[in-house]
């Protein structure tokens, strides 16, 4: 596909990913070729003020349907979907919403000729895969239900790559780390949650063990791969599932210390959620991305020391503002 012919639909567009990748695709495309689409209303304009927004809800074939013909959609990032938490908390609607809204938009994406973006999850592997250098072909049996639609995601892309053409391309996104809109409940968001905390109140209670090792990215990279895979050559993409991406790998007690150098007052203590715990434990230390790098270029910008000095210099503008 031509990058100046292209029309996208966002799903799940309100939430963490979605808020800030939008406005990339708008930057990068156009803001009248990005249809931005939630399940909620855009009450905070967040997205409408730029361009068009609408209510749709993925287990609507229907709803999707008309998106697509109405705008002439030819590539669709599918981001709508339950994260790890809630998941657990309600697994047979994340089953629901996480298989069948992907089911509704591979349908979609069929018959109108359009590619996918698949968004999966360092959540497709389980306590029996290798935890560190997590190869990017390995044991996959995930425990969560998160993880299970995740993998069964994976596998229905490649399948609807394989049988009808359907041009689909995803990554295994690590925990994300942004300062936008916050996450929508999974087991990574500590690394979010901390930034904040450590501003305004100096101090964090963290739900996982000081020692858990867990693959994050920062949103600029994240959103740099979620656009350059759609951008790759397509006879270069040897998994059609997803691929494995990285940037950095740490503990709480180390992202702690890193926050430390810039508020050195800075105190964590930890009141571990068992849920989320079993969680973690059962994703990799760190993965091996070198697939992606081979394939289509991968490179990541930031590590712990840069993500960690950006991420407090936007929130404490934001919160000096706010205080203003
Ligand atoms: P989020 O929870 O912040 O946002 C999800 C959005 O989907 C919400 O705005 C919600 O209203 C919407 N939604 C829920 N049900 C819907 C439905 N039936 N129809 C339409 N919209 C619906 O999630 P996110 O963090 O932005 O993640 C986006 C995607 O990336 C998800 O597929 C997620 O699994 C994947 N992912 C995220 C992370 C991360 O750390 N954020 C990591 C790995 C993978
Ligand atoms: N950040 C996500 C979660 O914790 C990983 O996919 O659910």
């Amino acid at each position: 596909m031509s990058d100046k012919g292209r029309t996208i639909l966002i799903t799940g567009a309100l939430g963490q990913i979605g808020s800030e990748l939008t406005i990339a695709l708008r930057d990068r495309y156009g803001n009248e070729n990005v249809i931005a689409t939630d399940l909620r209303e855009d009450e905070e304009g967040r997205l409408s003020s730029s361009g068009t927004f609408s209510k749709l809800d993925v287990l609507s074939t229907e709803e999707i349907d008309t998106i697509v013909k109405k705008f002439r959609v030819n590539a669709i990032y599918h981001l709508a979907a339950m994260l790890s938490a809630v998941a657990e908390k309600a697994p047979e609607k994340a089953w629901h919403v996480n298989m069948n809204g992907l089911f509704n938009v591979l349908e979609v994406a069929r018959e109108n000729d359009c590619s996918v973006f698949f968004p999966s999850s360092i959540g497709v592997f389980g306590p029996s895969t290798p935890m560190d250098g997590t190869p990017q072909v390995t044991i996959q049996r995930p425990e969560s239900m998160y993880g299970i639609t995740k993998l069964a995601g994976e596998l229905l892309c490649n399948y609807y790559h394989d049988k009808y053409g359907v041009d689909t391309r995803g990554v295994r996104f690590p925990g994300i780390i942004s300062n936008v809109a916050r996450p929508g409940g999974g087991t990574t968001d500590y690394a979010v949650e901390i930034f904040y905390d450590a501003l305004e109140k100096g101090r964090y209670t963290c739900f996982l063990r000081s020692d858990t090792y867990l693959d994050m990215m920062y949103m600029p990279d994240a959103m740099k791969a979620a656009i350059e895979i759609m951008e790759a050559d397509g006879e270069h993409l040897r998994f059609r599932n997803a691929y494995n991406i990285a940037s950095m790998s740490f503990t709480p007690e180390e992202l702690a210390a890193e926050i430390r150098k810039h508020i050195p007052g800075f105190a964590i203590d930890y009141e571990v959620d068992p849920v989320r715990q079993k969680i973690a434990d059962s994703w990799p230390n760190y993965m091996d991305d070198s697939a992606a790098r081979e394939d289509w270029g991968w490179k990541p910008d930031y590590d712990i020391a840069a993500m960690t000095e950006d991420m407090l210099s936007v929130l404490r503008k934001r919160i000096d503002g706010d205080a203003d």
